[in-house]
């Protein structure tokens, strides 16, 4: 695990959730924006829909990897009526998510692990959720393996993250698909879209945030010239991005 990109969600979820960041997701997401879900990421409200749709069949616990605060597992495990155990190296993101499960009213736990480490058991959950976090593992075969291993016979895994056609910098390696490492772990992909709209939202996004640069560091109590190399670093890792994808996946029943 990367330890300053550690510290980097730990300082960030340790704030309140920031109101001009919400603003930025309803600019860029429009009706499509999940509310109350206290999301840091694009997940839209189709994309939770989907997920509760092809999860619909699928028995035990749900884990969402790299969950944040918590909203978009809570909200599909609320609708399966399934218990959510959520997975992030951020332990300020887990306590934002264990609060937001008790005001949801869901059953949850919340534990700190990786997408390489998750410190599940062998066979545990029914599916796996993971919305635009699997970018941050730094080996995503390793990663895939593991999600594999956690998940029982005939279990499923919903992702959305980002194929890349060049390395950002600052980031993590990056690979231009996730299919072949997604079934060198033993899944069986039976879905992989483009997700609507995403270069759009993520631009979008990157400049309601650029035009709010003063407001934001007011916000952070940060330095301006900080605010905007970070959200202009963030804005160039668009252009690095080849798709934003859907995938499905399964663990094949043997
Ligand atoms: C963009 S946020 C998405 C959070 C949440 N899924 C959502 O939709 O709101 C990415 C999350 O991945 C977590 N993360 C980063 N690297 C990780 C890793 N190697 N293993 C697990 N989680 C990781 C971060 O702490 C952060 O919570």
């Amino acid at each position: 695990m990367d330890k300053d990109l550690r510290q980097i969600f730990e300082d960030e979820f340790a704030k309140a959730p920031s109101e001009i960041e919400e603003q930025a997701a309803l600019a860029a997401l429009g009706d499509e924006y999940p509310f109350g879900l206290e999301t840091y990421s694009w997940v839209s409200r189709t994309e939770l829909r989907h997920a509760a749709e092809v999860l619909s069949q699928v028995d035990g616990p749900i884990a969402d990897v790299g969950c944040g605060r918590g909203g978009p597992g809570l909200w599909v495990a609320g609708v399966l009526g399934a218990p959510l155990v959520g997975i992030d190296i951020a332990e300020s993101a887990l306590v934002r998510a264990r609060a937001l499960a008790e005001r949801l009213g869901v059953e949850a736990e919340f534990s700190l692990g990786s997408f390489e480490e998750t410190g599940l058991a062998a066979s545990s959950v029914g599916a796996v959720l993971t919305f635009d976090a699997f970018l941050f593992t730094p080996d995503k075969l390793a990663a895939f393996v593991e999600l594999a291993r956690v998940l029982r016979p005939g279990g499923r895994l919903v992702m959305t993250s980002w194929d890349y056609h060049s390395q950002p910098d600052n980031r993590p390696p990056q690979v231009p698909d996730h299919r072949p490492l997604a079934e060198a772990a033993g899944l069986k992909v039976l879905a992989y879209e483009d997700t609507k709209d995403w270069y759009r939202r993520c631009v979008a996004f990157a400049d309601f945030l650029l035009e709010r640069a003063d407001d934001l560091a007011r916000e952070a109590d940060a330095p301006v010239v900080e605010v905007r190399a970070g959200i202009s670093e963030m804005r160039a890792t668009f252009e690095c991005m080849t798709r934003r994808f859907r995938l499905v996946a399964q663990r094949p029943i043997m």
